[in-house]
Order: structure tokens, then sequence, then C-alpha cells
């Protein structure tokens, strides 16, 4: 089962897995105009940092062949376009902007090479199956590196979804859990249920079922009582953004879980490849936070739950502040305190091998 995937050549198609409609159904979208990428985007049919930055990848190739431009002067402004339309889809995961980086530089080393626009096209479209096939192997290896810090007969708590659906690969948090099991040790799950889009109810459950992964879903307000009755001996959860100070951006209701396990003498981990530190942002403060329609709070799924013309917070994310955070599980391995010193080392070492 994949999120996403490319099919074809540079005439070919994003097919994507419309994340709203499961569990119920399983439907791949065909994706051919830079609209219904932006579009599968915001409204979550695909979602998850490392999976929003491989489609924003897919979102330039299509959006360049959308344009069509005939000269490469032409193509540098259709490029500059449609860029900004997709960094303004979702504003929190880092990942977006890092993969639209990765992209511009290559168009504009194409440029200098005097690339025509078929050849800028198919350099776009290599580059972008380059940051897909990337992303597997990152998700690879952090859960090689992550599956060590978990013991058979434990149950491990995660929030949201950071697994396949979320990614290009295996997953980020859920990575460390499939690496595990697939060593022979016995894990559960404990997926909390994600209110107000319920991604751990709909999509953990559904992927790590099919994978064959013992999972519970739990509401989000049974963390503490599950902790607190010592059925959980360690978290992992996925992050959209990593300050340069190891403050964690991640799906709203992290936070709490953070400080929960903490109050519970519970290793809390963040499991996410170096796509997703922002060695740009100082700290949690200058995280960009979304926030969503008030429908998906008061209408929630379809149903109303709320009295009409009420106020709703909704922020689609939260900040962990980084001294909650047990360690960083990277490609690299395991990040530990202190975060500023080593989250900067990670990006002189990512340098130095890149
Ligand atoms: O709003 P979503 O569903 O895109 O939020 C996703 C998360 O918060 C994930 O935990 C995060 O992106 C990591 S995915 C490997």
């Amino acid at each position: 089962m994949l999120a996403l995937k490319w099919v074809g050549g540079s005439g070919g198609y994003l097919s994507l897995l419309d994340q709203t409609l499961l569990p119920s159904r399983v439907k791949y979208l065909r994706i051919r105009k830079l609209a219904e990428v932006i579009d599968a985007i915001r409204r979550l049919a695909v979602r998850g940092a490392p999976a929003i930055g491989v489609a924003a990848a897919y979102g330039v190739v299509i959006g360049l062949r959308e344009l069509a431009p005939s000269t490469p002067a032409e193509a540098r402004r259709s490029l500059k376009r449609v860029r900004k339309l997709l960094a303004e889809s979702r504003p929190t995961a880092v990942n977006l902007f890092w993969s639209l980086e990765r992209m511009s530089s290559r168009a504009e080393a194409l440029d200098a090479e005097g690339a025509a626009v078929a050849e800028l096209l198919g350099g776009l479209l290599d580059e972008a199956i380059e940051i897909h096939e990337e992303d597997q192997r990152l998700c690879r290896e952090i859960g090689r590196h992550g599956q060590r810090l978990l013991r058979s007969g434990w149950n491990v708590l995660t929030h949201c979804n950071a697994g396949a659906l979320a990614t290009g690969g295996m997953g980020t948090a859920l990575a460390v859990i499939y690496s595990a099991v697939e060593k022979g040790k016995k894990i559960r799950v404990f997926a909390d249920e994600t209110r107000p889009l319920l991604q751990g109810a709909r999509l953990t459950s559904w992927e790590l079922r099919r994978a064959g992964v013992e999972v519970t879903v739990a509401c989000d307000n049974a963390a503490a009582s599950l902790m607190g009755s010592g059925q959980v001996q360690c978290v992992v959860v996925g992050a959209d953004r990593i300050a340069a100070n190891g403050d964690v951006a991640n799906k709203i209701g992290t936070y709490g879980v953070a400080v929960l396990a903490r109050e519970h003498d519970i290793p809390f981990y963040v499991a996410a490849p170096s796509s997703t530190f922002d060695p740009h942002t100082a700290s949690g403060a200058g995280i960009p936070i979304e926030q969503r329609s008030d429908l998906e709070v008061t209408a929630g799924f379809g149903k109303k739950t709320t009295p009409p013309g009420v106020d709703v917070y909704n922020p689609a994310f939260d900040v962990t502040p980084a001294r909650y955070v047990t360690g960083f599980i990277t490609e690299q391995g395991l990040l530990e305190p202190p975060f500023k010193r080593n989250i900067s080392g990670l990006f002189r070492t990512a340098a130095t091998h890149g």
C-alpha cells in the first residue's frame, strides 16, 4: 500500500490514495493538474510531513507541464509561480518547503547547463522521484535505528499517523514499530484517536492492522489513564517541523502526551528524517501553526456536535518544548540532548556526506 506514486514518464500522473475516505474506501486519485495537487494537500487527501513534501515535488512537475512554457526564461517564471502556489497550501510541515527548495536548486542547475524546456521537465521529474526514493530509504533507516529502543512485550503509544500513509516509505514513528516487529519483538500499539480528524483511529489503526501489528485505539483523553495504570512503556510520535533548539511541532495533542509521559517517567521519542528539521527556525515560537476550519470541530464528518455560532479553537498542530523529548530518532541514529548542539551537528554531517 502506497500513499502516492508517479505513474508514467513526464506525460504521466500522480496516483494518490485519498486518505479522507479511509478506512471505508481505498480510492486512488489520478492527479494531472496543479490545482488538484494543492487541493489534495489542503483537504488532507495526502498528509503527513514527508508525504506532503513528496507530493509537492511531483506538484512542481505537474504545474510546470500545465503552464507549458516555450522558452527557458518563461519556464523560470512558471516555476516561480508554481512554487509560490504550492508553498501556500499548508504552512507547518517544513518538508514541503525543503522539497520545493530542492526542486528549485535542480531547476537552476539544469538552467545553468542550458537545458531546453523538455529537458528541464524530465530533470525535475527525476529529482521528484529521487526525493521520493530517498524518503523510502530514510524511513527504513529510522526504523532500523529506532527499533533498538523498544523491548519485546512493550506497549507503545503514538499520536496521529506517522506511518506509511504519512510518508513516501514505511513511515517514521511507525517504521520504528514495523522494524521492531520484523525483528520478532512483541509490540502492542496504543493509537490515540487524534481529534478532530481522527488520523489515529482512521489511519494508524488501519495500516497497523493491515501489517498484522496489534493495535488498540484509545480516545485522546485516555492517555493519562493508560500511562497512570502502567500500560504504556514508550511513546513514539512523528513531527512536522523541529526547530534548531529541538522544539517539535506535531499534531495537536502531542504536547499533552509529552507532558504526561514525563510525569509518568515514560520515554518520549520523536522519529523524523533530517528533512523535518528546520535549522533556520531557532525555536518553536517561530514555527507557523496552521489554523483549520471550525467545521472540523463543530460538524466533524458531517455530524453537528456544537450549538450554532459557538467560537472554535482549531489549530492543526502544537509545539512540544524540547525538554520533554527523550531523543530524536533520525536516519543517522538517535540524537540525544543537548539538542541545539546535536541538531546543528546533524546538518554538518549531512553537508559532508551529501
Ligand atoms: O495534519 P496531518 O495529518 O498532516 O498531521 C500529520 C502529523 O502531525 C504527523 O505526525 C507528522 O506529519 C509526521 S508524519 C511522518
